[in-house]
């Protein structure tokens, strides 16, 4: 009796850690699509309801966003998707844009060999293949069970009925204005002023979705909207031309899978450097009790960023599209090489990246992309990331199509050694090539715990996209913390080279950062307003599902 009186405190204590922390974000019973706009999220729930599965979900709420958020839902735009089906079945779709036909190697490089100011990120010369519809038909062909005229009416009335501007859309319109006007003229649908509360209509889209409808992907990849697209890229400068669209395929790819600890994580493969990543960061950290350390403390930071640090090492050396290049896995994901690469670890002090500093690199806003979450009745779960890449892409906007181009090119190392747009400095395996993709940081992830489906998790934020979403899968299974706590969470990055630390600018006491310092970290902060926009969807011990939907932005989660 005195032994087990004497144990109690640490029965306690075991059990609070295993109990799982109780919800605060949104639950539902069944069904939850979590997404950058309610619009979406709630055209998703209501397929689901009307007993579509998650994968018809998907297909209405991909297209849903593209209305309700041109900034990066798409479909002039790409995407990774990760799925896990209710019976275990898993599977990834990669619906990446591509490299023209046309494209070469130095592309970007002038006369003497130094990359073009804006080629690559800005009007029609920075736009790659688009292969977000190509990757909602084809989910639909393979998966879906709803016919394609249920799943896209509510989306087409959307376009049709108008969207209502939030106040951060009206502040990102009216951010980017200029460069619209710039890139398309003055008479663009976008040199308007759209301000809070204005509804902003989109006949111009619906009509291109209602080609869809009718013709499937051959509605956008071949006929009129092809044909419309490739003369209007042309005339701009750009290179697609109606044989890249017709040639133009999504894959179906091998997801990265791997344990850490009781979990195991299905996330994207190459050409997407996410899953890779992620999986050599959490097998650095695994032999780590890091749940001692506490969440966001300088222990847990340190370890993490020194995890981080060689993993991106790795990725931007490594990585590319594995259709051209021979991507050494079995090397990178094993538990013996990452053993060995993280032997050199200290908590004494940080390990310099490199000598050589490739200077201030202006980090850009993080939330151009956007994933959603999505969990459908019968358990089946889907992860989806897509992008234009930067805000808006390439800024180009088909007034007679309706929609924005990415600007996706820049996504691929111009020149070895340059860094591209997110500070992130490639090598010959992230090369352009005509038809390769461009080497993404997106990473759509699905985790199992003890077998059973347990978080869908992803987020924007370009190279701060990986480190997001491990840290969210961090903060719930080693912190405790709820779903939407954990994606509400103060985030830190760091990605190898530049060799600094980046913080959001709030959540993180100064003890911190001066604790950090002292060991050889350097802090940047004050260039970054928030890291990731993350979305994501647990599954609560009694089956029903807690939405996290970050309060940086307009993110809604909904459910039944
Ligand atoms: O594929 C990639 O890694 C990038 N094009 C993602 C861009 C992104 O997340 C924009 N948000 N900052």
């Amino acid at each position: 009796m005195r032994r087990l009186i004497f144990l109690l405190p640490l029965i306690l204590l075991v059990n609070c850690r295993q109990q799982p922390a109780p919800p605060t974000g949104l639950v539902a019973e069944k069904a939850m699509v979590v997404s950058a706009r309610e619009e979406a999220s709630k055209i998703g729930v209501e397929i689901m309801r009307q007993g579509g599965n998650a994968f018809d979900a998907m297909v209405a709420t991909e297209l849903a966003l593209a209305v309700a958020y041109p900034y990066a839902g798409n479909l002039g735009g790409g995407g990774f998707m990760v799925y896990r089906k209710s019976n275990g079945d898993i599977g990834g779709l990669d619906y990446r844009e591509k490299a023209p036909l046309s494209a070469h190697k130095d592309m970007y490089l002038d006369s003497l060999g130094n990359v073009v100011p804006n080629m690559s990120t800005v009007g029609a010369t920075a736009v790659g293949v688009p292969g977000t519809i190509a990757g909602v038909i084809e989910v639909h062909q393979k998966f879906g069970t709803l016919p394609l005229r249920i799943i896209m009416e509510p989306v087409i009335a959307l376009a049709n009925k108008g969207v209502v501007v939030t106040e951060k859309q009206g502040e990102r319109l009216e951010k980017h204005r200029n460069q619209f006007v710039e890139v398309n003229g003055d008479s663009t649908k976008f040199s308007t002023v759209y301000k809070m509360g204005d509804t902003i209509k989109y006949p111009a889209l619906a009509t291109t979705l209602e080609k869809i409808l009718l013709h499937g992907r051959d509605g956008f990849y071949k006929g009129e909207v092809a044909q419309k697209l490739a003369s209007f890229i042309q005339e701009q400068g750009g290179y697609i031309t109606e044989e890249d669209l017709a040639q133009y395929e999504a894959k179906w790819r091998a997801p990265i899978t791997f344990d850490y600890k009781d979990l195991r994580i299905i996330t994207m493969s190459p050409p997407s450097s996410g899953g890779v990543t992620i999986n050599q960061i959490f097998k650095m950290m695994e032999p780590y009790n890091i749940a001692r350390f506490g969440h966001n403390s300088p222990k847990t930071i340190q370890l993490f960023t020194e995890a981080a640090r060689r993993a991106y090492a790795d990725r931007n050396f490594f990585l590319g599209d594995p259709d051209f290049v021979d991507i050494p896995l079995d090397v990178l994901l094993d538990d013996a090489y990452l053993a060995a690469r993280f032997s050199d670890f200290s908590f004494e002090k940080a390990t310099p990246s490199e000598e050589v500093s490739y200077g201030a690199v202006e980090v850009v806003e993080s939330m151009e992309t956007t994933h959603y979450s999505i969990v459908d009745s019968e358990g089946n779960a889907i992860s989806a990331t897509t992008t234009l890449n930067g805000a808006y892409g390439s800024k180009l906007y088909s007034d007679e199509l309706g929609f924005f181009f990415n600007n996706e090119m820049d996504d691929f190392s111009a020149k070895p050694g340059v860094p591209n747009m997110y500070g992130l400095i490639g090598a010959e395996a992230n090369s352009i090539a005509p038809q390769k993709r461009m080497l993404s940081s997106m990473t759509p992830t699905i985790v199992e715990k003890e077998g059973q489906l347990y978080m869908v998790v992803g987020t924007p934020g370009g190279s701060t996209i990986i480190t997001a979403v491990a840290q969210t899968i961090l903060s719930v299974y080693e912190f405790n913390l709820s779903m939407q706590e954990a994606v509400n969470a103060p985030r830190f990055h760091h990605q190898w080279l530049p060799d600094v630390i980046k913080f959001e600018e709030e959540g993180f006491p100064e003890a911190v950062k001066t604790a950090l310092q002292s060991k050889g970290y350097e802090i940047l902060e004050g260039r970054t307003p928030v890291i990731g926009k993350v979305d994501a969807i647990r599954v609560l011990p009694n089956g029903s599902l807690e939405g996290g939907a970050d309060k940086r932005g307009d993110d809604t989660a909904a459910g039944f």
